[in-house]
């Protein structure tokens, strides 16, 4: 999710610490914080940027040769300066700070408080820190024996950093499935989230691997699992420049955050698929579900992309809660009048929950007397300040203009919402629900199959970057992402693109078919399957050029279109998710083929907050 930095040696942490961050910035984040250690150890934090703690700072004791930093994007608990990284104990014992989600920290935070624990924050993270206290204090245990043993009950991800007051002359790091790399110098040591702030006090660093625990002091480092199996550290060279370390290696933004959407689905999922996998829940819900199950009619509104989920949504919650869907641009909702009822319930979806015009359309359907919930990836933001309920996709920062991890974030809240208002509403067999739930835990996998045909999406890009106009057909639930495929090519690489349903072809858009337009039909195995064979056809018969996207061992169309993209075989109502994966992947080489910006397209803000 976010930043850590972190320092033990002979120098002034400080300036150290402040420069990580800064280094950090790039990650996007709400707030940030630090703490130092020199015989006392002192925390300062606050909500905004760096430069507001470095202006907290001032005046401040900023002594100490240890310390670490946080930049925070909140999960749980909104951005202000209580929920803040670090984290003290409540005995002040000891000082955390954590990047990930800790699942069943509920149930952790239950069992400290009838062991005595108060809490200040609403952060899962505060309950780790006073897990390890807990230990500490209990068994009479040395403080990194406390964080392993705290660690082997945590489920979820992290990325930490621990000091202990009574034993300060140390630092305690772990991970399990947030990055934490520790930068090797003469008796001194760096640590931060990935190798930006480290690489101009080092290039020997140590990569932690998940369950791996640091006990570094000064002169010392000692590596091993969390189950104490003792480790050799391998020290690597580092050789990629700052620019390369921020894009974790990739040339772009755009591309980090498409290969990370098996890991952004799977932090979606987190603490809300059941360790059995016989459940779902959405605690942002629970106060609306009632108004959920009982909807006569759900409108949902958004913007751009997120209006692109919003009719997978519409699919979704037809088939699977037959619930009566409208699907809403906000900006057309805020101004026609529209007809609002007080049963309604109305979603609105926006990645960085501050677009205008869904703002807008939210404070209508207010007015109106309707349930209003949103599904957002930026915690605090505006929009989810507004609703009376919703769900946060934590998809972690999303720096691309072009919204792809949101996306597939967005989707996978919305296939959740709907596979639990069927089975609460006896649309859907408790067989099918099982199914779907375990259908869903397989797509992070699938996804990152799809992502090893990149040679593939490269071909066929350098074959068609200079084609002047694109069509993209999909029917029923693929509908929607051709519409997102369209939008994705067109705004990254400025080549006109247009989506539409398949069927729909006939009524005009086929004028268009020749040998010099590329048509890109989501073809999967679905029950419009043999429809949209036809619709290929057409589209040959007129010489135009198909890339279809199949289901994998399709030999029907290999023998009919251009190009076909393979996919794993999904059921239908899962298929988007695995489906824009390709569309994605296009998008972005054609953009960069043609010299694009592709992080940063001409015209276009991450975030509309204008009208
Ligand atoms: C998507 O790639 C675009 N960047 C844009 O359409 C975006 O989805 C739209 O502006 C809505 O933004 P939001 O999700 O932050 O509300
Ligand atoms: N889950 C923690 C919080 O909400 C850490 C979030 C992060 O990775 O920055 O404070």
């Amino acid at each position: 999710m976010c930043g850590i930095v972190g320092y033990i040696g002979q120098k002034d942490a400080y300036p150290i610490l402040i420069k990580g961050l800064q280094r950090l910035e790039y990650r996007g984040y709400d707030s940030a914080g630090i703490a130092l250690i020199n015989g006392d150890t002192r925390t300062y934090k606050t909500k905004g940027k760096v430069s507001d703690l470095e202006n907290y700072c001032e005046g401040k004791n900023i002594s100490g040769s240890i310390g670490m930093g946080h930049t925070r994007w909140a999960t749980h608990g909104e951005p202000n300066d209580v929920n803040a990284h670090p984290h003290v104990s409540m005995n002040g014992h000891f000082v955390v700070i954590h990047n990930g989600i800790i699942e069943n920290y509920g149930r952790l935070k239950s069992r400290l408080k009838t062991r005595g624990y108060n809490f200040k924050s609403e952060t899962d993270t505060e309950v780790l820190a006073n897990l390890i206290e807990y230990i500490y204090l209990k068994g009479k245990v040395s403080a990194d024996v406390a964080v392993r043993l705290a660690l082997t009950k945590v489920v979820g991800a992290f990325g930490i950093l621990v000091a202990c007051k009574s034993e300060n002359n140390k630092l305690v790091a772990a991970r399990k499935g947030s990055p934490l790399v520790i930068g090797v110098g003469r008796g001194e040591y760096f640590f931060a989230s990935d190798a930006s702030p480290i690489i101009e006090y080092t290039d020997s660093v140590i990569y932690l691997n998940d369950n791996d625990m640091a006990v570094v002091t000064k002169d010392s480092l000692q590596l091993m699992t969390i189950n104490n199996d003792k480790l050799e550290p391998k020290i690597q060279k580092l050789n990629l420049d700052i620019g390369e370390i921020e894009k974790g290696g990739y040339d772009h933004f755009m591309l980090k955050e498409i290969f990370e959407q098996a890991r952004s689905i799977n932090d979606t999922f987190r603490g809300r698929v059941s360790f059995d996998k016989q459940s779902l829940h959405l605690g942002g819900l629970y106060n609306v579900t009632d108004k959920l199950v009982a909807a006569k009619r759900i409108i949902i509104i958004g913007c751009g992309t997120s209006w692109h989920a919003g009719l997978v949504g519409e699919y979704l919650f037809e088939e699977l809660a037959r619930i009566p869907v409208e699907v809403e641009y906000a900006s057309e909702f805020r101004y026609r009048n529209p007809v609002i009822y007080k049963d309604d319930v109305v979603i609105a979806i926006s990645q960085s929950g501050e677009t205008a015009d869904t703002l807008a359309a939210i404070k209508l359907a207010k007015e109106n007397g309707a349930t209003v919930l949103g599904i957002c990836n930026v915690v605090g933001s505006s929009i989810p300040r507004e609703t009376d309920g919703g769900v946060y996709t934590h998809a972690g920062p999303e720096i691309g203009v072009a919204s792809t991890k949101a996306f597939t974030a967005q989707v996978t809240v919305l296939t959740m919402m709907a596979v639990i208002l069927g089975e609460k509403r006896k649309t859907i067999s408790q067989e099918k629900y099982l199914k779907l739930i375990e259908d869903l835990t397989l797509i992070p996998d699938k996804i990152d199959k799809i992502l090893s045909y990149n040679e593939m999406f490269k071909h066929i890009s350098e074959k068609h970057k200079d084609s002047e106009n694109f069509l993209y057909l999909g029917r029923g639930f693929q509908f929607p992402v051709a519409l997102e495929g369209a939008l994705k090519l067109k705004e990254i690489s400025y080549i006109h693109a247009e989506g539409y349903p398949a069927a729909e072809m006939k009524h005009g858009p086929i004028a268009l078919i020749d040998e010099n337009m590329p048509v890109v039909v989501i073809a999967t195995h679905d029950k419009s399957y043999e429809k949209i064979v036809s619709n290929i056809q057409e589209v040959k018969a007129r010489k135009g050029i198909v890339i279809a996207i199949v289901t994998e061992g399709d030999t029907v169309l290999k023998d009919i279109a251009d190009y076909t993209l393979e996919i794993p075989e999904v059921s239908e109502e899962l298929a988007p998710l695995l489906t824009v994966v390709p569309l994605q992947m296009l998008s972005y080489y054609i953009a960069v083929l043609r010299g694009c910006n592709v992080d940063q397209p001409r015209n276009l803000a991450k975030s509309v907050t204008v009208e």
